[in-house]
This record gives C-alpha cells, sequence and structure tokens, in this order.
C-alpha cells in the first residue's frame, strides 16, 4: 500500500522535474507547469468519473483496467463488494433453508408485530385461520380470529397457558393457541391442531357425566331400602344390624361422590353456566354456615371476620360450593377441634376470602397435588371422614371460573390456611347500586 503511494507520488513528480525541464529549454516554465497541474487533474477527475460510473451503472462487472493508485482502489472496492455477496448469498440461503422448513411444518407459525399486526405466517396458519396473503398482512390477528377467549387471551396477554379456540376456518377443528413474545414485545405465534385429543377429552367428560347422571336412579333404590331396613333394624340379628348401618355410610359417601362429579362434569362444561351477579359475602358464609352445623362438634370454634358490606361478583352456587368445601375440609381435618378462622379482606388490589385452621396441616410436598381429582394425603383418613377427594379439584375449578388464585399455606401439626385471591374488578365493598346487582351477563366493573 505505502509502496503505491510511493511511485505515484515519485511519478508525478517526476513528471513535474521533466515539465520544469521542458519548460526552461523552450523558456515557457509556468505555461508548461500549468499544463502539467491541469493535466493531472484532469486524470484524476476522469479516474473518480470512471469509478462513479463503474459503482452506479456496472457494481457487478469487473472494474475497468487501470494502473497506479485509482487501480488499487478499484481492486479493494472489487474484492469487497465479492465478499459481500457472498456472504449476503449465505444469509439468503440459511434464510431460504428457515422459510422453508417452518413452511413444511404442520404446526402454524404467525408473526406479529407488538401490536398484533400480522407480519408473516406459514401455510398451516393459513389454513388453520383462513389467512391469505397478501390482503391479511398488516391486519391485527384480532380482527381475523374473532372469538372472545381469543380476543381476552391475546389483548390481556395472558399468554401463560395455551388457549384452545375453534378454528375460524375450518369447521369442527379445534386450535391449541401458544404465544412468546421476543425482540420488541413481537409477537410469534404457534396454532396447533388438537381436534383429536379435544374430542377424546369430550368424550371422558361427557363419559363421566353419564355415568354419574345414570347411577343416581340405582343409588336413590338402595338407599331407599337401606332406610326401610333401619327402621326395622332392632328385630334383625345383630351382624345383619352392623352390615346395614355400613351399607347406609358407604351408600351416602358414594351419593356424594355422585354429586361431586356432576358438579365437576358442569363446572368442566361452559354451558349451563349461572349468571355472574353481586353476592355479599357474609350472606354466602351464613347460609354454608348453616348448612355445615350438623358436622361441627362442640370442639370446633368457628369465628367469621367478614365485613358486612364486602361483595363478590360471580355465580352464587359455584362460589358457595367452593367456600364450602374449604370450611369443610377444616372442620373434617381438625379432628380434635380447634379454631376455625373464616375472613374476607379486600384492598385495592384483590379480595381474599380465606379459611384457616389449627388442625392437622399437610406435609409441603403435597400441597403441589392437592387440588388433583381424588387426591388424598392420607387415603384411609379419607375414606373415615367420608372425602371423595374431588372437594379441592371443585373449589380449583370454581376459582378459575372467576379468575381467582388458590393459595395454600400448611404446616404439619399446626394447621393450614386456604386463600381464594379474587381480582379487584370482582370484589367490592360498600353498597352496589340496584342497577348493578341486576345486570346478567358480564361484570359491570370489567
Ligand atoms: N384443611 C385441611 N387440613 C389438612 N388437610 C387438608 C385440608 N384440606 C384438604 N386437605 C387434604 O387434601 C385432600 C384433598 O381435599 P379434598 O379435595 O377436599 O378431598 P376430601 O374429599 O378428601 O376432603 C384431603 O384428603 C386432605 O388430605
Ligand atoms: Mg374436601
Amino acid at each position: 500500500m505505502k509502496n503505491i503511494w510511493r511511485k505515484t507520488i515519485l511519478s508525478w513528480l517526476a513528471g513535474l522535474a521533466a515539465c520544469v525541464v521542458i519548460g526552461l529549454i523552450i523558456g515557457q516554465l509556468l505555461g508548461v507547469l500549468l499544463l502539467y497541474v491541469l493535466g493531472s487533474l484532469y486524470w484524476q477527475l476522469y479516474q473518480l468519473y470512471q469509478f462513479h460510473s463503474w459503482l452506479r451503472y456496472s457494481g457487478k462487472a469487473a472494474p475497468p483496467e487501470t494502473s497506479g493508485i485509482w487501480g488499487e482502489v478499484f481492486d479493494s472496492v472489487y474484492r469487497l463488494q465479492k465478499k459481500q455477496r457472498k456472504s449476503k448469498r449465505k444469509m439468503r440461503q440459511a434464510l431460504n433453508r428457515i422459510e422453508n422448513s417452518t413452511t413444511a411444518l404442520k404446526e402454524g407459525v404467525i408473526m406479529a408485530d407488538n401490536e398484533g399486526n400480522l407480519e408473516w405466517w406459514n401455510n398451516s396458519a393459513a389454513h388453520f385461520l383462513g389467512l391469505m396473503r397478501p390482503v391479511d398482512r398488516g391486519q391485527a390477528i384480532t380482527n381475523i380470529v374473532r372469538n372472545p377467549d381469543f380476543y381476552r387471551y391475546f389483548t390481556q396477554k395472558r399468554f401463560g397457558e395455551p388457549l384452545t379456540i375453534k378454528s375460524p376456518a375450518k369447521e369442527g377443528v379445534y386450535l391449541e393457541v401458544q404465544t412468546t413474545l421476543y425482540d420488541k414485545n413481537d409477537h410469534l405465534i404457534f396454532v396447533r391442531d388438537v381436534t383429536r385429543l379435544h374430542l377424546l377429552e369430550q368424550m371422558r367428560k361427557d363419559f363421566v357425566a353419564n355415568a354419574s347422571h345414570e347411577l343416581k336412579t340405582p343409588l336413590t333404590v338402595i338407599k331407599g331400602y337401606l332406610e326401610t331396613l333401619e327402621m326395622f333394624a332392632d328385630s334383625l340379628p345383630k351382624s345383619m344390624q352392623k352390615g346395614i348401618v355400613n351399607m347406609s355410610e358407604q351408600s351416602e359417601r358414594m351419593e356424594q361422590l355422585i354429586e361431586d362429579l356432576l358438579l365437576l362434569s358442569r363446572l368442566e362444561s361452559d354451558e349451563k353456566r349461572e349468571e355472574n351477579q353481586w353476592h355479599k359475602v357474609s350472606d354466602l358464609f351464613e347460609s354454608i354456615q348453616k348448612a355445615i352445623a350438623p358436622i361441627l362438634t362442640d370442639k370446633h370454634i368457628v369465628t367469621a371476620h367478614i365485613p358486612e358490606n364486602s361483595r363478590l361478583y360471580g355465580s352464587y352456587k359455584e362460589l358457595y360450593s367452593a367456600f364450602s368445601n374449604l370450611i369443610v375440609n377444616a372442620v373434617k381435618y381438625s379432628p380434635d377441634g380447634g379454631n376455625i378462622d373464616v375472613s374476607w379482606e379486600s384492598s385495592d388490589l384483590n379480595g381474599v376470602f380465606s379459611v384457616k385452621d389449627s388442625g392437622l396441616g399437610i406435609e409441603p410436598r403435597y400441597i403441589p397435588r392437592l387440588t388433583e381429582r381424588f387426591f388424598r394425603v392420607d387415603k384411609g383418613r379419607g375414606s373415615k371422614t367420608g372425602g371423595t377427594g374431588l372437594g379441592l379439584a371443585i373449589v380449583k375449578h370454581v376459582l378459575l371460573h372467576h379468575d381467582a388464585k388458590l393459595q395454600i399455606r400448611s404446616q404439619p401439626g399446626f394447621g393450614s390456611t386456604f386463600s381464594c385471591h379474587f381480582p379487584a374488578n370482582r370484589t367490592r365493598s360498600g353498597d352496589i347500586p340496584e342497577t348493578l346487582f341486576k345486570s346478567r351477563d358480564t361484570n359491570p366493573l370489567d
């Protein structure tokens, strides 16, 4: 590099010296020198012009043949361009491979900007959601997938759990949508066909609901006969008397089990849901207290700290069964009596219904499993207390319907606290105007 500069400067100086000599010989030194400078300037400008034209019109072709410093400039730029073209080609190839593989994916993949406007999608996504290129590019995804659940899921950014929706484009197809945020909160959305899984799940739900329903009638008949037998128990042999008591207890349990299974089925199916309304928390507690009075022994002390004017928005029946399950559990699992404290606390952020007992408590390793169906910490104890293992599964479902969360704190030997955390828009202290009480389908405070 240095050499070429030296050569260029030296040859220019040599030309200058030659001009001086010629100028002196012909007695026109200034004129010859001016001619030489103008000639040099012209040559430089011509090279610059050639360079510019080459860049503009034929940057891809080989550069024009030039020697000296300009030849070096042409070669360096040409080499740089070639290198850049090569890496661009490589990048395009990699990009094409990624695009081809995502296009071939059975799962739908959609890229949307941070506002949810569609930028790119693969063929499967187009098939599942009925997206069309190029008309739908730039459209908000919520305009295309017109489903209230999806709207809530997307606008409230509930991306923690996947969402199952009906396909807006394919009749009878169910889709699971999963969204991840990347870069500047842009959306990467995966869509999967879960029709088979959905149908299987539906079959399971229908089977449980139908079987439970069908078991109701025979059980009522058996219970009827058992009650008659119990009336004449005195005239029966001793061994039979014990059997009848046992059978009555077990049929009670079976009835409870069927009731719980049916309730769970109802909670699982979105149909036939009771309308949401505002309820006084203290009213709910009082009716539960009346209903559980028979199972309370003298040893249990139930205290309540529920402000008179606290209100909760939801389904009365569902909230009743959730809260009564928690209170009944507190009584059942505090066999030696003890204090049971039922309370309601509300703040600007949420409303919390808590049931605190000083009973047996639960080992930490069991706590995450408590809301599983049929899960009981101690199976033997469960049968004795008449438990079905479905109570907390019911609580979990009810809370899900009410946008609430269950928190369990417990220490073996010291008791447990089960708290239901409701969002602020479902809770209120003070009077609710009559109009709000009457409002049905939607939460007026939403
Ligand atoms: N307050 C509590 N104290 C101790 N253990 C509890 C309490 N509540 C629930 N459990 C445990 O969780 C299990 C599941 O509760 P649940 O679903 O209501 O079923 P169950 O019909 O047995 O009451 C119970 O079997 C019990 O082992
Ligand atoms: Mg229970």
